[in-house]
């Protein structure tokens, strides 16, 4: 049997489960060997490849847990594919994502993951797990419901927007029923679509054709129903549920006042609920379009919440914090909605500056096992991957992120690799960045470009 390939990287601050710890990790083929603090002798180094880590944070893998790549929204394609999404989300440490397959309405589980597969096998830098999106619950999805955990997904999502997409309250509690003797978990698009179809209408009907009418037709009200309905929906049924991108004051009530009661709900939300406000939308840009950058659902929110979740973030009341990357260009995608808003595809890019951006701006209020449980941990203990994934211990993964966070850059559409024109952080300082990348034990990206492998695999789970 041949000799497994060992890497060791040296003298690192490796953020353990157990703490940080000054010292060693130990590589060996796809698996972490061991974690050696105060380090190995130089005698035991002999054959091993050395990777120095002074005064570098040394973490699990990042986890982005809600992405969308190569995706058809409903309105156009999506501009990364899995495998320009993969490598930018390793340029910027994030060795694991977890994707949105996404049942068409007439279309089996198993289509919708045979057409996942399709896309991402044999093309992914990172490695990629994916929930199973259903828009179309009949008899048939459900009992394709076990042999999608049979496949390795334990956690589905249902939206309760998006005319294409959502099922209705009884379809809810009905999958929520289905999941529950596994302990699947749910993630829901909480935000009520009829009433933002209807706000839509007079929106525009009051003249509001521009970006900045997105916001005004997804008010806070809008999520808090869907999340307070979405509450009732998991104490009724004892099912697991998650909040997808939470964005509001108003949610984080009905989150609060849920788990109160016992009810089993876990809670993401991004960096662009914690980094940006409604007055985005504002941006005029050279073409007094730069507002559609940010359309996304829901909507960037008021300086009020932004305030709020970033204490929530600060509290512990957020489990993870994930990117929702659905990018689409400004030209040629977005700008097909000038005139009428409700026609921009809504999502933004930002899988490959989470670890930077979420760094930065909580310096001096978050440290590095905040940021362990926020980006990698959080993701997979919700998501059925812990501790193979999102924890630096022996027989874990060999997803490895190795951070120096002394690096002074700023973030641009000219320097990233995500495949979009541009980034809704254009001339952000960024504090620290990804030295080393490792993904299943092989280098991905270094100082925060890639190496040009492809070691990403799907995670059954
Ligand atoms: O605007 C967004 N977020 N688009 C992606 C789909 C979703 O709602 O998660
Ligand atoms: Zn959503
Ligand atoms: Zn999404």
């Amino acid at each position: 049997m041949s000799e497994q390939r060992r890497t060791v990287v040296r003298g690192g601050n490796l953020v353990t489960p157990g703490g940080v710890v000054r010292g060693d990790l130990v590589l060996a083929g796809e698996k972490i060997e061991s974690v050696v603090p105060g380090g190995l002798g130089e005698g035991e180094l002999g054959g091993c490849e050395t990777y120095d880590a002074t005064g570098c944070w040394v973490f699990p893998g990042f986890i982005d847990a809600h992405t969308h790549m190569q995706c058809w929204t409903g309105m156009d394609w999506t501009a990364d594919s899995f495998e320009t999404g993969t490598r930018a989300a390793a340029c910027g440490g994030t060795t694991t994502i977890v994707d949105y397959a996404t049942q068409d309405r007439g279309m089996t589980l198993h289509q919708a993951l045979d057409e996942w597969h399709k896309r991402a096998d044999g093309t992914c830098t990172s490695n990629y797990a994916f929930h199973m999106a259903i828009s179309d619950w009949n008899d048939h999805t459900r009992e394709e419901i076990a042999d999608m955990r049979d496949a390795g997904i334990v956690s589905f999502k249902s939206y309760f927007a998006y005319d294409h997409l959502r099922l209705d309250d009884a379809q809810t509690m009905e999958l929520l029923e289905a999941i529950r003797p596994f302990d699947g978990i749910l993630c829901v698009h909480c935000e009520n679509g009829t009433l933002v179809d209807a706000l839509q209408r007079r929106v525009l009907a009051r003249g509001i054709t521009g970006p900045e009418g997105h916001p005004l037709s997804r008010p806070a009200e809008c999520e808090a129903e869907a999340i307070g309905r979405l509450m009732y929906l998991a104490q009724l049924t004892g099912a697991r549920v998650n909040v997808v991108h939470l964005s509001t004051a108003l949610g984080l009530e009905q989150i609060r006042a849920a788990k109160a009661r016992g009810v089993r709900v876990s809670v993401e939300t991004c960096p662009q609920y914690l980094l940006m406000d409604d007055t985005r939308y504002l941006e005029q840009g050279e073409d007094g379009f730069a507002g559609a950058k940010y359309v996304m659902s829901p909507p960037l929110r008021r300086p009020h919440d932004v305030e709020v979740l970033r204490q929530a973030v600060c509290d512990g009341e957020v489990d993870q914090v994930s990117t929702d990357h659905c990018s689409f260009n400004l030209h040629g995608q977005k700008d097909r909605g000038r005139g009428d808003f409700t026609k921009i595809p809504n999502g933004g890019p930002g899988v490959e500056h989470r670890p930077a951006l979420m760094m930065t701006s909580f310096e001096g209020r978050l440290g590095p096992m905040d940021y362990l449980r926020l980006l990698s941990e959080g993701q997979a203990r919700v998501f059925g991957m812990y501790p193979r994934k999102g924890a630096l211990a022996a027989g874990s993964d060999a997803d490895v992120c190795v951070w120096d966070p002394s690096v002074r850059w700023t973030i641009g559409a000219s320097n990233q690799h995500q495949a979009v024109d541009y980034t809704p952080y254009e001339g952000f300082q960024a504090h620290g960045r990804a030295k080393y990348v490792f993904v299943n034990g092989t280098l991905a990206a270094r100082d925060g470009e890639p190496t040009g492998e492809k070691p990403g695999r799907y995670v059954a789970r």
